[in-house]
């Protein structure tokens, strides 16, 4: 299928050393996920589960220790090809404060994907880079300034701004929401669905508040203890959720009843 991205039978395992001694900690044991054109997938489950690691071997910045990712129907393993795919699948993580350099100006940050990748002649980037500050509602004088002079909403959507330079077809959002007040992460939302809408982006959204899931994705993937456990159409799951850990997961909701009633918001 054009465009999908899938994690095929993924295991991961860290070697960790307690009081002298080694053991192997299996974070990711045998998850698939596939990832369609336009898709908005959820990915949910307590801390420690796996998601992230699960999406870091996606993009390849993790290595499976079993499995494989395919972009495109096809395989992804060579340098060569985990390169070609971090042009088509880019992810922004939790942290708006580390992640962008503190001594680069904005726009530098901005200008710096296309240059890595030389897709972009150097005389272009600049309006390019004017363009994306606009389409997530910065001012493009935003370029000007370093990020200790944004505030954490203005820093969140740079990162957004900065994994969509290259025009991908997917997005991996690890946690971006969490941490910014509600009105900046619906702001913030509103954006995910336009650009979902409008460049036909499928996104795996990762997120402890199931509100927030219900409420963006079609489809949900529910991890425990680094296993898939459940997953299927959003309202199918959070209506009639099959598995005991899901259960309790929505439970631990206060309101639960009016999220499982169909309500959005
Ligand atoms: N580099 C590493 N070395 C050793 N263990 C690791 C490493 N990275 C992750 N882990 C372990 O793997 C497990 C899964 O971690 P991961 O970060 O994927 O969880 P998560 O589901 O994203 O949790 P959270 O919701 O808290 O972000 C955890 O037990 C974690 O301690
Ligand atoms: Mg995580």
């Amino acid at each position: 299928m054009s465009g999908a991205l899938v994690a095929d039978r993924i295991t991961k395992t860290f070697a960790v050393s307690r009081g002298g001694t080694t053991r192997e900690l299996r974070a990711v044991n045998d998850v698939s996920l596939a990832v369609a054109p336009g898709e908005i997938v959820g990915l949910v489950g307590e801390s420690g589960c796996g998601k992230t690691t699960l999406s870091r071997i996606m993009i390849g910045i993790e290595t499976a220790t079993a499995g494989a990712i395919t972009y495109d129907g096809r395989p992804v393993r060579t340098r060569a090809e985990w390169r070609a795919l971090r042009r088509s699948v880019q992810s922004v993580f939790q942290d708006p404060f580390t992640a962008l350099c503190p001594t680069m100006r904005i726009g530098d940050a901005l200008a710096e994907p296309l240059a890595i990748h030389g897709i972009c002649p150097p005389a272009e980037r600049k309006e390019r880079v004017s363009r994306m500050l606009e389409m997530v509602g910065l001012h493009p004088d935003m370029a000007r300034r370093l990020p200790n002079q944004l505030s954490g909403g203005q820093r969140q959507r740079v990162n957004l701004a900065r994994a969509l330079m290259l025009e991908p077809k997917v997005l991996i959002c690890d946690e971006i929401v969490s941490g910014l007040d509600v009105s900046v992460q619906a702001q913030v939302l509103a954006l995910l669905i336009a650009l979902q809408e409008g460049l036909g982006l499928s996104l795996v959204f990762i997120s402890h508040d199931l509100r927030v899931v219900r409420y963006l994705c079609t489809r949900v993937v529910v991890m425990y203890m680094g296993e898939v456990v459940e997953q299927g159409d959003v309202e199918a799951v959070f209506d009639h959720p099959q598995h005991a850990y899901t259960r309790s997961l929505l439970a631990a909701i206060p309101d639960h009843s009016r999220l499982s009633a169909g309500a959005t918001t």
